[in-house]
């Protein structure tokens, strides 16, 4: 990894001249966009052009778009039906029948979809718009997820996005890069897997070391940290996104013998106590670091809706996923196309942990601007990219 790192660097350095001059190319192009739109239509120009330079996502399976593909570990979506209802409908890596919430934020921003660390080439052009560092089965603690595999931790991760920090570095010099980051999104969504592969699993005796409360303090404790470590690299525009119900999950209906599909609750309680935690952290940290705006938003509170109001959104499936095996196709993984149900899109759940592009889609519209249900604090995305700088 690092021999290629500077293998990279290397490369980066004899190319800088050629991406500089691409670079120049690509502003002088976006300005002739900038001027048309506005003499066309202004309201219409934030569909064409880019709110922020880039987009950056770190996390786990919720934002994985491929990173796993390259990694041993039975944590892998790169195969069929992933990916059916996808764009291209083909498997991407993502654990989804279509989009993931990253996706859809990516078009809202007016940037292409985000490559994934692994799947680019280490140009500095593949990776203007953003990267993707996200890993199924990460979790916030180093070893959550071990017993699938290999993964890139969040810690791992946060190196990735230093290296690739250095590249721009190298290319365009500090000035332009450090501004780059510092206008660019991060989207953080990580911590579930502390609870499904580290906690319910008593790893390590956790269950008799921690109560659920003082669990939760040590996550978002280190998650914090890991976001005070992010801002000191100049990044200023955060997402945390909190924990998704999964206390209803199809494997956790079927894991603790859900009658009529009720909800696991005490599995529940503890992503909502997380997420109860964590946006307290987070507005103690936007006041505590000038210039951040960092936003929580509670994907509890989005899903929750939907399962309440699912049929206003058209789901009629609420508690079975489309593709497994076993009650609420809960207790087998979704191995291959076989498994999966004709059409995804009257259901809620995909896989046994991972929601359909339909509720990805639902979500990330209240993640931009509360769309459905108001879900994250202190504001909108929508309203922080259009912040002026504090
Ligand atoms: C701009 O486009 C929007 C939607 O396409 C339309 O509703 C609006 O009237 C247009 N405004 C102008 C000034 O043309
Ligand atoms: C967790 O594991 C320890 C032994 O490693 C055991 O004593 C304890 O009862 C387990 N807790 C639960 C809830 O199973
Ligand atoms: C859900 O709705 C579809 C049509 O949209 C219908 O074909 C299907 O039978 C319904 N399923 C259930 C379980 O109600
Ligand atoms: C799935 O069903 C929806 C609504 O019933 C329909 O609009 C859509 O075209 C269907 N998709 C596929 C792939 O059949």
């Amino acid at each position: 990894m690092k021999r290629m790192g500077l293998r990279l660097i290397a490369l980066n350095r004899i190319l800088g001249l050629l991406i500089h001059c691409w670079l120049f190319l690509l502003e002088s192009k976006a300005s002739l966009f900038t001027l048309k739109d506005d003499s066309e239509n202004s309201s219409s120009s934030s569909s064409s052009i880019a709110l922020v330079p880039a987009l950056f996502v770190m996390g786990d399976s919720s934002v994985d778009c491929g990173t796993n593909n390259y990694l041993p570990t039975f944590a892998r979506a790169n195969h069929l039906p992933y990916g059916r209802d996808f764009d291209t409908h083909q498997p991407t890596g993502r654990f989804s029948n279509g989009r993931i919430p990253v996706d859809f934020l990516a078009l809202r921003l007016g940037i292409p979809f985000v490559p994934s660390y692994l799947g680019q080439t280490g140009n500095v052009k593949d990776m203007i718009h953003g990267v993707n560092y996200a890993s199924a089965a990460a979790g916030i603690i180093l070893s959550t997820g071990s017993e699938l595999g290999q993964h890139i931790s969040f810690t791992q991760q946060i190196q990735q996005f230093t290296d690739t920090f250095q590249q721009f570095i190298l290319t365009m010099g500090e000035n332009a890069a450090t501004t780059l980051i510092a206008n660019s999104v991060f989207y953080i969504s990580i911590g579930i897997n502390d609870y499904i592969h580290y906690y319910l699993l008593n790893v390590s005796n956790v269950d008799n070391l921690y109560l659920p409360w003082t669990f939760n303090q040590l996550l978002a404790s280190s998650l914090s940290q890991e976001i005070k470590n992010l801002y000191n690299i100049n990044v200023r525009k955060i997402v945390v996104s909190g924990l998704a119900p999964i206390g209803c999950a199809p494997n956790y209906l079927w894991q603790y013998g859900s009658v009529n599909g009720e909800c696991v609750e005490q599995i529940n309680d503890m992503a909502i106590e997380f997420n109860f935690l964590m946006r307290y952290k987070i507005d103690k940290l936007a006041m505590e670091l000038p210039g951040a705006n960092i936003i929580f938003c509670d994907v509890f509170e989005g899903s929750m809706d939907i399962l309440k109001n699912h049929e206003l959104y058209g789901f009629n499936i609420t508690t079975e996923a489309c593709c497994g095996v076993g009650k609420y196709n809960g207790w087998i993984m979704c191995l291959s196309a076989e498994m999966a149900c004709n059409n995804a899109s009257n259901h809620i759940w995909w896989d046994q942990f991972h929601p359909t592009d339909a509720v990805n889609s639902i979500l990330a519209d209240n993640i931009w601007n509360g769309r459905h249900t108001k879900m994250c604090h202190p504001m909108n995305l929508e309203d922080m990219v259009n912040q002026k700088p504090k």
